[in-house]
């Protein structure tokens, strides 16, 4: 079956009471459940995690070679400094559609380089916890396509 693996890195554990003024008022528990019911409309398997360590995301990015599974990644602030989350998704050659809640480009210059886009199939950023759906619905096209 078609996944959905929504991973979030460092910080992200504390949405909802972090800089809402920037990232809003959602918590990741509440994330993560708008997603599940997502999936369950659109008929396909989401598994959600975070961490706060780049290693442990590298090692979730690496489980998912050889499967059909699609990537919506928000590297947190890894996105701006991490070549090692880079070449990991450059190596499993699966799909990730990249996320940020805030519009990284209307921020501090050193969030203007990503990493992550150098090999993610597309980028969302500006929306919110909504984007989180959105990307769901471009991973799901992303995997209709491979069929
Ligand atoms: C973020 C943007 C990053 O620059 C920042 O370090 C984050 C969150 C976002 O979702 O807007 O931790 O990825």
């Amino acid at each position: 079956m078609k996944k959905i693996l929504i991973l979030n890195g460092p910080n992200l554990n504390l949405l909802g009471m972090r800089q809402p003024e920037v990232y809003g008022s959602t918590t990741l528990a509440e994330i993560e459940d708008q997603c599940r019911a997502h999936a369950k409309q659109l008929g396909v398997e989401v598994e959600c995690k975070q961490s706060n360590h780049e290693g442990e995301l590298i090692d979730w990015i690496h489980e998912t070679r050889q499967s059909r599974t699609a990537i919506v990644l928000n590297a947190g602030a890894y996105t701006h400094t991490s070549i090692a989350i880079m070449d990991a998704i450059a190596s499993v050659e699966r799909p990730v559609i990249e996320l940020h809640l805030s519009n990284i480009h209307q921020r501090e210059e050193f969030r203007h380089t990503s990493y992550i886009s150098k090999v993610a199939k597309g980028m969302i950023c500006g929306l919110g916890a909504h984007g989180y759906t959105l990307a769901m619905d471009a991973a799901l096209r992303i995997l209709e396509e491979e069929d």
